[in-house]
């Protein structure tokens, strides 16, 4: 499977580190040093429906496919508009996609990568010929706008995909993995329980996350993931070109980049005028790479996405 068109759309609305401090006790020095990010899109009314399907259209066009080709979408989101129907059947409206079968998928921050390798298994057992995979979040909707903590890392945004089966070369190697033990590290309610039947209980109702335990949980299993996935595809970290990695913190990506003692110039990075976009990264900087000309034809990638879950994972891609 071969990844064969990308792209990707964000909210008009951008967000300073400067904007934060008008809202909570925070400044521009604190969250740059600490997360390496510089500014955010934020939604003004955009949903995941509509960055999905504008990031879909896009990457259509950079394969050169129609709409009416697609015979699988699907969409990563852990915060869709509607809880029905699933943000893929509206993007599958919003594309014209009439002949797809779509349906969304909740990893949390590995979703992107979790829905690739989904589209893998589907292309590879012969029942799709192709694929169009989209991330999208709107996480300001989520996020308590009234916490520090929180509230300064996340973004709004989509990215896509097209991918389609291919001989040689595409996707040699993935690794996923699931630790629903570690769940309470980083959680958020749906919809409370609102029956005239139930008693009281508590409601989590925005992004609650233990920051340092999320930091050291991506530093120990993202090097270790990426190092399973290249011995799957019979390959060393030294045969990586670029290792597209989850923007959650400079920082986290730096340790990442050292335990896999690879220069940090091989990990390009978004996340200063993007934010943490959950499974929008991997797709949006994806595609600014593509249309930078950055991604040349035989090129290894090392994708890996962490998060909320716990999961995480890596996919190893000839371009
Ligand atoms: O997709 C995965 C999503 N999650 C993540 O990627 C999170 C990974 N973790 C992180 O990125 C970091 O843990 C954070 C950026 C969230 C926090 O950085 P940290 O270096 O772990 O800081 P900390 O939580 O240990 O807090 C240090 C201090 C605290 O003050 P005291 O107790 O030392 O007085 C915090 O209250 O920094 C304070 N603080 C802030 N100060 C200014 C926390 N947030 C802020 C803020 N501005 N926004």
């Amino acid at each position: 499977m071969k990844i064969i068109g990308t792209g990707s759309a964000l909210p008009d609305k951008q967000v300073s580190n400067e904007d934060l401090t008008k809202l909570v006790d925070t400044s521009d020095e604190w969250i740059r040093e600490r997360t390496g990010i510089g500014s955010r899109h934020i939604s003004t009314g955009e949903t995941a429906a509509s960055l999905a399907a504008e990031a879909c259209k896009r990457a259509l066009e950079n394969a050169g496919r129609e709409a009416v080709q697609v015979e699988l979408l699907l969409v990563a989101t852990c915060s869709p508009e509607m809880a029905l129907p699933c943000t893929a059947c509206q993007v599958q409206e919003l594309t014209g996609a009439e002949n797809a079968v779509a349906f969304d998928l909740n990893a949390a921050c590995a979703g992107f990568l979790f829905a690739l390798n989904t589209a893998y298994a589907y292309l590879s057992a012969g029942i799709y010929r192709n694929a169009l995979i989209a991330g999208t979040e709107v996480l300001s909707k989520i996020v308590d706008w009234t916490d520090r903590g929180t509230c300064i890392l996340f973004g709004d945004g989509a990215g896509a995909v097209m991918v389609e089966q291919c001989g040689s070369g595409g996707v040699l190697g993935f690794v996923q993995h699931s630790d629903g033990r570690r769940g309470n590290v980083l959680a958020c309610g749906s919809r409370p329980l609102e029956n005239p039947y139930h008693g009281e209980r508590d409601f989590m109702r925005y992004v609650q996350m233990d920051g340092r335990e999320v930091f050291a949980f991506a530093v120990r299993q993202v090097p270790a993931s990426i190092e399973e996935a290249l011995e799957k595809a019979g390959l060393e970290v030294e045969d990586v070109d670029l290792f597209v990695l989850h923007q959650a913190n400079r920082r986290i990506i730096e340790g990442i980049a050292r335990r896999l003692k690879a220069d940090i110039s091989r990990f390009p990075m978004n996340l200063d005028r993007v934010g943490n976009m959950s499974s929008a990264a991997i797709p949006v900087l994806l595609d600014e790479l593509n249309r930078q000309g950055r991604l040349i034809p035989g090129m290894t990638l090392a994708l890996s996405g962490f998060g909320a879950g716990l999961t995480y994972g890596a996919c190893i891609l000839q371009w």
